[in-house]
């Protein structure tokens, strides 16, 4: 389970989301192998396709700090229906995430459900595909 921490900064961030387009507020957070949080959240534009989602921003920050391991992943959103990472969002928390690696679907209420990268992405094309075959052709 997160800790206290992880949600009330997942709280925070989601609150600041910029998502005047759809109204759907995400905040994502992430905990670096180093134990350090890199908060996310989504970032939308006028040109719908430019859009941001918040665990890509989250990772963006992570990536930046230098960290390049995720040890725990947490999203929360609003409204009835569970919230899951996108499609893109599981490839770019894979490439930075084993397939162990817990993932916390959460409202600001608390954890609805954990599923793990590997649930969410199964049979992934991860790192560990190109590792070694850097040679071009
Ligand atoms: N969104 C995320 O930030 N993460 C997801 O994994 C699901 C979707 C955002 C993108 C858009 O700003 C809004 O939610 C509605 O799709």
């Amino acid at each position: 389970m997160p800790n206290e921490e992880m949600m009330a900064l997942a709280r925070a961030v989601m609150s600041r989301a910029y998502a005047p387009y759809s109204g759907f507020r995400v905040g994502a957070v992430l905990r670096g192998h180093n134990g350090r949080l890199y908060a996310g959240c989504n970032i939308e534009n006028v040109a719908y396709p430019q859009g941001t989602c918040a665990e890509v921003a989250a990772v963006a920050v992570m990536v930046a700090d230098g960290e390049r391991r995720i040890a725990e992943v947490l999203v929360m959103g609003e409204g009835d229906s569970l919230v899951t990472p996108c499609g893109g969002c599981r490839q770019h928390l894979r490439e930075f995430a084993a397939d162990t690696v817990p993932v916390h679907l959460c409202d600001p209420a608390g954890v609805r459900r954990t599923v793990t990268i590997g649930e969410l992405l199964p049979l992934a094309f991860g790192p560990d595909h190109l590792a070694g075959s850097h040679h071009g052709g």
